[in-house]
């Protein structure tokens, strides 16, 4: 597939690089291009351009940027460009505040997800929740001396949660489908609580396991 992935960061490069050990296509896009430089030099088959030329290119498209930038990236990705296109969110709603005792804060409310949010103003795109509930050095081939780990996913549009699905057991995942967009109330916090055993006992491996 095409991948166009919108974001500069330890979570973009991160997921560009299992797409491309995957065998995928894929596209960053930023606004500011030098800051992958060392990273383009690593990985010559992908390119590197803005927002709206990497949400063009993919077939499927993902969002990797700033809790609170999200909307203006989308804005600045375009409308034309996303619309009836999948869109992994990996973004978490994260405040601009430190964390009290560990746990982070959201700008966003248990009524009201980012995912809902994003979704409400981008009608047309097929926004599925998925990879924000682990930090970014687990999220390629995980391995956990406790097994394979569950990725928890939402979102409206079955086919684009199929098809997340397939790049999530490519990538060494189980998945658990919590239904549709409000689902992301319950999802989004999965972040907190994944950092608080970070700040408080500097502890940053592990992944949730949903046991049946
Ligand atoms: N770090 C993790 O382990 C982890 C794990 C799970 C989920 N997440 C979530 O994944 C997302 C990315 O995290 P990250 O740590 O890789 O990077 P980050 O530092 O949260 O975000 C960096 C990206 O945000 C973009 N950005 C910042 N301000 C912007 C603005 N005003 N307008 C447009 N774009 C803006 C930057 O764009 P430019 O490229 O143009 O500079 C850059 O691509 C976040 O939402 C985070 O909560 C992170």
């Amino acid at each position: 597939m095409k991948v166009g992935i919108l974001g500069s960061g330890e979570v973009a490069k991160t997921l560009a690089g299992g797409f491309l050990q995957h065998g995928h296509e894929v596209m960053l896009g930023t606004r500011t291009p030098a800051k992958l430089a060392d990273w383009a030099t690593a990985h010559p088959k992908a390119s590197i351009a803005s927002f709206s030329e990497a949400a063009s290119f993919g077939e499927v498209v993902v969002l990797a940027v700033k809790g609170t930038a999200a909307v203006d990236a989308l804005r600045a990705a375009g409308t034309a460009a996303l619309a009836g296109k999948p869109v992994i969110d990996v973004t978490n709603p994260i405040a601009d505040a430190p964390p009290v005792n560990g746990v982070l804060r959201f700008f966003t409310t248990l009524e009201e997800s980012l995912l809902e949010r994003l979704q409400r103003e981008f009608v047309d795109v097929r926004f599925v929740k998925a990879f924000n509930s682990v930090g970014h050095g687990g999220m390629v081939n995980p391995s956990f001396s406790g097994g394979k780990p569950t990725m928890f996913i939402c979102g409206n549009d079955a086919a684009a949660k199929q098809l997340v699905t397939g790049i999530l057991d490519q990538f060494g995942w189980g998945t658990a489908d919590m239904g549709k967009a409000e689902a992301a109330r319950a999802i989004e916090p999965l972040c907190m609580l994944w950092c608080i055993p970070g700040f408080l006992h500097n502890e940053w491996r592990h992944a949730f396991k949903l046991l049946t």
